[in-house]
């Protein structure tokens, strides 16, 4: 256990040091693209330093929990996947499962992802209610700190829904993001399958159907809803899509718009790790969607001894705008103001053409801009915005 956690810290620097690293220069996503390849040498380096070790040796195969440095953190001396140095996946569904809550009751039950006629039904899953099913990111599990926002925000609602939190956990450990990327299109076939069976039995139709991921857990939607051809998912979006590692223009390689009736993301690390290009029917742009969001300032972090935030706090600003717009219809007002034409901002007094997040306008398209405040609420009126051309740092 020692030798881990000596690990998991060697690789914590190695990410922290990207970050900072790039802070200095993430206009150009060239340099941006750095992470993908740090991400890459960190893998080679834990091959080559576990090489000689038996892929399934159980003691370099198990995932624990890291709680350290005011975070969780999932992780294990090897991935799980297809790779060479991979511990096996003979069965992938072994690893992946759903915990399933319906909302007037607050009770979970655990889903395998099998395919039996009935099975969602007798498990009280109901056809009739709204589902939302959240995906989780890198290091994270089924109930991490991401899921539970997501899932107690649907449940302060008044509306009854199947919710279900997809749980990848061992396909997504620390520090092996490669692999994970790799398992991002594993998972998003099996939960693909899965949807497309449970909507033909009727148990999950998916037109009532809202998948919500975040980081890569918007890969796997996306490539879940790839599955469903034309047929498709009512809606999916995508909390600040990871970008290293994935394809700017390639859009059957990551999350697109095509993907479902309805595609919305919402940026908030652009760049670094989250997407820096629009990629659904509506994206938005909080704070200009890339760091540093208000809130996320590395002195105040450093204050909270939340090494794990400093980290990710850009990147996890995505979820908690969500989670908070579940709350209030009203939050988030965003605008189609700050789009760059001919290299300069257009100048203009904010008008709400849209709200970010759960209560979008499925009718209004593009690129939305707006602001938030650095804690709790973080939701700002329109009142309390303006842009003007150089207030507001985009990176379209
Ligand atoms: C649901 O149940 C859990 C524990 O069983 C409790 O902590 C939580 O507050 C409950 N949530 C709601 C919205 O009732
Ligand atoms: C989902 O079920 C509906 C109703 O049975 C059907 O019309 C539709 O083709 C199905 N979609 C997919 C992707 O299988
Ligand atoms: C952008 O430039 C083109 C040609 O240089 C010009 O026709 C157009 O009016 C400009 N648009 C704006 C919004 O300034
Ligand atoms: C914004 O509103 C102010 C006051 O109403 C007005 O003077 C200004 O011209 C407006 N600016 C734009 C770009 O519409
Ligand atoms: C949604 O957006 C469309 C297009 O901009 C607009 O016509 C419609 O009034 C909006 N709906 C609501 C409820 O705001």
């Amino acid at each position: 256990m020692f030798q881990k956690k000596i690990f998991v810290l060697i690789g914590l620097v190695l990410l922290q040091l990207c970050q900072f690293g790039l802070n200095q220069n993430v206009q150009s996503i060239q340099s941006v693209d750095a992470i993908g390849r740090a991400t890459k040498l960190l893998s080679a380096f834990f091959n080559n330093v576990l090489h000689p070790v038996q892929s399934d040796d159980p003691f370099y195969c198990a995932v624990e929990t890291l709680v350290a440095l005011g975070s969780e953190v999932k992780l294990s001396l090897r991935p799980r996947g297809r790779c060479r140095y991979c511990c096996p996946l003979n069965n992938p569904h072994d690893f992946i499962d759903i915990y399933f809550t319906v909302k007037p009751k607050n009770e979970t039950v655990t889903l395998k992802l099998i395919k039996k006629k009935g099975y969602l039904k007798s498990n009280g899953v109901n056809k009739d209610f709204d589902t939302i099913l959240y995906i989780h990111g890198f290091t994270e599990h089924g109930f991490g700190v991401s899921a539970k926002a997501i899932r107690d925000a649907y449940l302060s609602r008044n509306e009854y829904y199947n919710i279900m939190l997809l749980n990848w956990g061992h396909l997504s450990v620390f520090p092996w993001y490669t692999e994970a990327v790799e398992n991002t299109k594993i998972v998003g076939k099996i939960l693909g399958d899965f949807l497309k069976f449970y909507n033909n039995t009727g148990e999950l139709p998916v037109s009532k159907l809202h998948l919500i991921g975040f980081s890569l857990g918007s890969h796997i939607a996306g490539f879940s809803g790839k599955l469903l051809g034309k047929r498709k998912i009512a809606r999916i979006t995508g909390l600040d899509p990871a970008f290293p590692q994935f394809s700017l223009t390639d859009k059957k390689q990551r999350l697109s718009r095509f993907d479902a009736k309805y595609v919305d993301i919402i940026h908030t690390d652009g760049g670094v790790f989250g997407f820096p290009i629009s990629l659904g029917h509506a994206d938005f742009y909080p704070n200009g969607g890339k760091h540093i969001q208000p809130g996320c300032e590395a002195s105040r972090l450093a204050e909270e001894h939340n090494f794990i935030s400093i980290v990710l706090c850009n990147h996890f600003h995505s979820w908690r705008f969500y989670a908070e717009s579940v709350e209030s219809a009203t939050s988030f007002p965003a605008t189609h103001c700050g789009i760059m034409q001919n290299s300069t901002w257009t100048q203009c007094n904010f008008t709400t053409h849209n709200h970010m997040g759960y209560s979008v306008n499925q009718s209004s398209l593009g690129n939305f801009y707006l602001r938030t405040h650095d804690k709790h609420p973080f939701s700002k009126t329109a009142q309390e915005q303006f842009f003007t051309q150089d207030n507001i740092n985009l990176i379209l």
